[in-house]
């Protein structure tokens, strides 16, 4: 049975669960928020159309051997998950130079990588998620040589299982954030969400976004775009 709330983020709450020590109830909300929660709307219907999608993405995931916190989807807008505790590190992985990449350093936009480049930053609101390298990793976060190789080959894996994904419904992943946390046993599994919200994702044909830049950007319907995602993802044969 669901019990108390102990934390509200922009996107999801997090409920104990009575009896589980180890298991928690994600809900996701309508809430979109953008530039750090300066722009924020609510949008009916999103918070169910991030729950099965990244329900989904989860479950496919699992049977590429990615483990997850993702245990099962429970409602509309809710997923069971065991219970992590969430590194304060936000891992991008980017095939194509857009977005913050190519406002700091000057790429060209839509240029693609020969290899995926993967960024930490610091999950840290008040300081607007700064990029930090290695180093700034080890000493803010407390994580080892080991986990951050850890969390490159994982991010890197997931990529690439999303790549393959995304192209089968005609999609293009161009960049995405995950996030990851310690179990009760410490190891290091893939948390929070993946859904359109955390991704960049290109129409292969039309070169439309689909994704949250329709908001961040105000150029598009935020629910049409996540329903068009969902709609392609439930053909998807592989889950
Ligand atoms: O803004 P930037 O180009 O650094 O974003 C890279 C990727 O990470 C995008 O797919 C974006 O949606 C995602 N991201 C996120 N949450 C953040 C920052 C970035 O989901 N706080």
């Amino acid at each position: 049975m669901k019990g108390t709330m102990l934390y509200e983020g922009k996107a999801k709450k997090v409920y104990t669960i009575l009896g589980e020590e180890y298991q928690r109830i994600l809900e996701y909300k309508d809430d979109a928020t953008a530039f750090n929660g300066k722009k924020h709307e609510v949008f009916r219907g999103k918070g169910r159309l991030n729950n099965v999608i990244s329900s989904h993405i989860f479950q496919y995931l699992h049977q590429q051997g990615i483990s997850s916190h993702f245990i099962d989807s429970l409602s509309e807008t809710e997923q069971l998950v065991h219970h992590t505790c969430i590194i304060p590190i936000e891992v991008v992985v980017r095939n194509i130079a857009t977005g913050s990449l190519t406002k700091r350093f000057g790429i060209e936009e839509g240029s693609a990588f020969d290899q995926p480049i993967v960024e930490f930053y610091y999950k840290k609101d008040e300081l607007n998620d700064p990029l930090m390298n290695e180093e700034h990793a080890k000493l803010l976060t407390g994580v080892t040589d080991e986990d951050l190789t850890l969390l490159k080959q994982q991010a890197k894996a997931i990529n690439a299982h999303l790549q393959q994904m995304f192209d089968e419904i005609g999609c293009t992943l161009v960049d995405f954030k995950l996030e990851f946390g310690r179990m009760h046993d410490g190891k290091i599994v893939l948390s929070d969400e993946i859904s359109p919200d955390t991704c960049r994702l290109w129409d292969k044909e039309t070169n439309q976004k689909m994704d949250k830049d329709v908001f961040r950007q105000g150029n598009g319907d935020l629910i049409s775009v996540y329903e068009t995602i969902w709609n392609r993802l439930k053909e998807d044969i592989h889950v």
